[in-house]
């Protein structure tokens, strides 16, 4: 019976999920200079994020050093690892950076977005010492420190998907962190310095998939990467994207994405993972685990009801043999016979092996002997 109501169950959510295929774009917003931004993930122009408590005077050596790294970022913008990490040094001061163009897109379409972050950043950071920006497709940053290889988690950058998840959200959240897990693991294992994009495919229902992305910069260690992914991942159910169909959280050294579209273009050479175990298969095996737990259940039920059957019917005998011992001994031999323990071949010897010479009557349950000790 359990598992048929898991069944109507999975069958309710299959159509709720039918009702809410499409997105809807609305508003545009951008935000600047907040530590953790939530916006509506629709028509991002960018997202940028200046240090305003450290900044340099213009024409210092500082200055100087920012504009050669930023127009060395940009003449690398159309290379064929879709990234590139890069230091100026003069004088006393250096500047580090790099940017990281998304692995689904064209080099002419990187170059071009690249050449907006570096003049969004150019004119909202003008004087910061270290800066992020974050494009549709793209993402540079810069700082007078050197952040190279070490996972930087702040900002966070969260981006939500405006629909309200219709259907059973602790499923889907499962479904989204598990295809994560398996992402990030996908990222981490790719070497550093190349394209650290993996995008993961997983059919949900029979007319529903999710799809979802995992991306690290190049100059992450390996197990950097992965703890940062730990925690971008760890920000979807919780602070990013609670109850949405999708969402982005995005950190200056690593990102995650999922969606119930396909948000990118598929192309032979994406790092695609197509997962299985749909959830179709998954309330299969539910359904079974539920089957075999009522099995269980219903064989304890089974054995409790017949312990209380076989105790009540013990009493019922007790009583009875108290009855029939009074009726043929009197009220004197019930506390003296009633918690005796009798042996078969007592009772044997006792009544000259059930003789019938010393059968005096008959119970409910059998012949009633009389007894010589
Ligand atoms: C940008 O990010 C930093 C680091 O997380 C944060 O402290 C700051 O509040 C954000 N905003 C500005 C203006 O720097
Ligand atoms: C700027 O402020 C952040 C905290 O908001 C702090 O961690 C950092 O050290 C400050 N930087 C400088 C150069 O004062
Ligand atoms: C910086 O240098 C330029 C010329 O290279 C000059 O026009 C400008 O006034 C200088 N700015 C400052 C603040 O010194
Ligand atoms: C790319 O960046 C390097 C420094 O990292 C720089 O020397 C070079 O001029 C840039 N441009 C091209 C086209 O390689
Ligand atoms: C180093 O930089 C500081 C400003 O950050 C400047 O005052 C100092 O003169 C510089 N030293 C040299 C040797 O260039
Ligand atoms: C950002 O850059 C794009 C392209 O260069 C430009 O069209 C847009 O106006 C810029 N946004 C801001 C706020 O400066
Ligand atoms: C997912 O569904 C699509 C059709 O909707 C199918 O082409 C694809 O093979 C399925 N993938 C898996 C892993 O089952």
């Amino acid at each position: 019976m359990s598992s048929l109501i898991g069944f109507r169950y999975e069958q309710r959510n299959m159509h709720s999920f039918l009702l809410f295929q499409f997105l809807l774009l609305l508003s545009i917003t951008w935000f600047c200079s907040s530590s953790t931004t939530t916006s509506p993930d629709t028509n991002f122009p960018h997202v940028c994020n200046c240090t305003r408590n450290s900044t340099f005077e213009l024409n210092t050596t500082y200055h100087t050093n920012l504009k050669t790294l930023l127009s060395w970022l940009s003449s690398n913008a159309t290379n064929s690892a879709g990234s590139h990490i890069t230091k100026v040094s003069s004088g006393n001061s250096s500047v580090y950076g790099l940017f990281q163009c998304n692995a689904d897109i064209t080099p002419e379409k990187c170059q071009k977005c690249i050449d907006q972050a570096v003049y969004n950043v150019t004119s909202e950071c003008a004087t910061s010492k270290e800066a992020v920006v974050f494009v549709k497709f793209c993402f540079l940053r810069y700082s007078y420190r050197d952040f190279l290889t070490i996972a930087e988690e702040s900002p966070k950058i969260f981006l939500l998907n405006l629909k309200d998840y219709v259907g059973q959200l602790a499923t889907f959240n499962n479904e989204v962190s598990e295809m994560m897990y398996t992402l990030r693991h996908a990222v981490a294992d790719i070497p550093m310095g190349s394209r650290r994009f993996v995008y993961g495919e997983l059919n949900i229902t029979a007319k529903q998939s999710l799809y979802g992305m995992a991306k690290c910069t190049p100059d992450l260690p390996p197990e950097e990467c992965s703890s940062c992914l730990v925690n971008a991942a760890a920000d979807i159910p919780t602070g990013c994207c609670k109850g949405k169909i999708g969402g982005r959280v995005l950190f200056p050294s690593c990102g995650v994405r999922f969606e119930l579209y396909r948000f990118y273009e598929p192309s032979s050479h994406l790092n695609i993972l197509r997962l299985g175990g749909n959830r179709k298969n998954r309330s299969h095996q539910r359904q079974i685990i539920i089957s075999i737990i009522s099995t269980v259940v219903s064989v304890l039920l089974l054995c409790f009801g017949c312990s209380l059957c076989f105790l009540s019917r013990r009493r019922q005998r007790k009583l009875l043999r108290g009855i029939l011992l009074r009726e043929s001994f009197g009220d004197e031999s019930l506390a003296s016979f009633e918690s005796l323990q009798f042996q078969l071949s007592e009772i044997q010897a006792a009544t000259n092996n059930f003789s019938q010479g010393n059968k005096i009557g008959r119970g409910g349950f059998g012949e009633v002997y009389k007894v010589t000790w």
